[in-house]
């Protein structure tokens, strides 16, 4: 197979890095940090790391498609001082940012949502402005711009007591992304460009980071193994079910949402020679959160049930 990425080096593989990452030993260069959210194909995060090599540049976004094109413009390019993160944003800061460690965040054309059924889906929430707030450095900066008016007021009705200074103007195209090339063809030639300049700082708690609690247990029965899925603040699904009899050993899929954050996971269940361990299967990717433990909990209380 043809990778078409050509070099996976500026991925940050932030399963396995220690939270909050250690960015100046990751960039090997102490520089301030700039994040830009939803890079899309990486245009514009490209340019300005080029013309800015004083800084440190760490690009999010969800999509493979917009991490690999933009991977592949780094090596031909040979930029050095770019780090991608192929993460939800909403989850991302308040985990893999130290606080008051970031000196600019921002984003061209987030997805508005525009219909009002799906503005829970709006990125610049009060509750995101808050985190960014908390992992920005005094007087850092967040800048957004939106072709979409609603989105726009929407953003300055969320900002208040955020803990920032808001000014806004309209502007004219000069970023040359995807998107901004797409409203300028629909004919949309102003922008509403937000700026909030970080003036009091939020101490955000930190979310809660785990040492996982595995579990021991003297007996199993596949046949009566029946755990219950839960949906509360952590919601926790368990769908397919495999064992191995010849192996004793079982695996159990979970999928387990909290805050924004999604994992889809695998729990093993295996014969150790003298009982039965109940633990999150190596290599599929989980990271230890309360919805993991919560996940282990679940198979637990399920198992010890069936055992009485
Ligand atoms: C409308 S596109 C804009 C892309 C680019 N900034 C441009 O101007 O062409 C929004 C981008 O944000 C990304 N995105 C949306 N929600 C996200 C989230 N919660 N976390 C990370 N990336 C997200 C999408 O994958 C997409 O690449």
């Amino acid at each position: 197979m043809k990778a078409r990425y050509l070099s996976l080096e500026p991925l940050v593989n932030w399963r396995v890095e220690k939270h909050p990452i250690n960015w100046q030993s990751l960039f090997n260069y102490k520089a301030p940090l700039v994040v830009e959210v939803g890079f899309g194909n990486g245009e514009y995060l490209i340019k300005r790391a080029k013309e800015h090599p004083e800084l440190n540049f760490v690009g999010i976004d969800r999509e493979w498609q917009s991490v690999w094109r933009t991977l592949r413009a780094i090596k031909i390019q040979q930029i050095s001082n770019v780090k991608i993160l192929k993460a939800d944003a909403r989850w991302v800061f308040g985990r893999l940012f130290a606080p008051e460690s970031i000196q600019e965040v921002y984003a061209l054309f987030p997805c508005p949502w525009p219909k009002r059924h799906h503005e829970r889906y709006r990125l610049f929430s009060r509750r995101f402005l808050l985190r960014l707030n908390s992992r920005l450095v005094m007087d850092g900066v967040v800048w957004i711009v939106t072709d979409d008016e609603s989105y726009f007021k929407w953003i300055l009705d969320q900002a208040p007591n955020a803990g920032f200074l808001v000014s806004w103007e309209t502007i004219g195209p000069g970023f040359f992304t995807k998107y901004e090339n797409k409203w300028k063809k629909a004919g949309k030639n102003r922008f509403y460009k937000l700026t909030l300049t970080k003036e009091i700082h939020h101490l955000l708690g930190e979310p809660e980071e785990l040492g996982l609690r595995t579990y021991r247990i003297k007996d199993f029965s596949p046949d009566l193994f029946s755990p219950k899925s839960m949906r509360e603040d952590v919601v926790v699904e368990f769908k397919d079910f495999l064992y191995d009899p010849a192996r004793k050993r079982a695996v159990l899929r979970a999928v387990v949402i909290e805050d924004e954050f999604l994992q889809d996971f695998w729990i093993e269940i295996r014969y150790t020679g003298e009982d039965w361990i109940i633990r999150p299967y190596e290599g599929c990717g989980w990271i230890p959160t309360v919805g993991t433990q919560k996940a282990l909990d679940l198979v637990w209380e399920s198992v010890e049930g069936s055992l009485e």
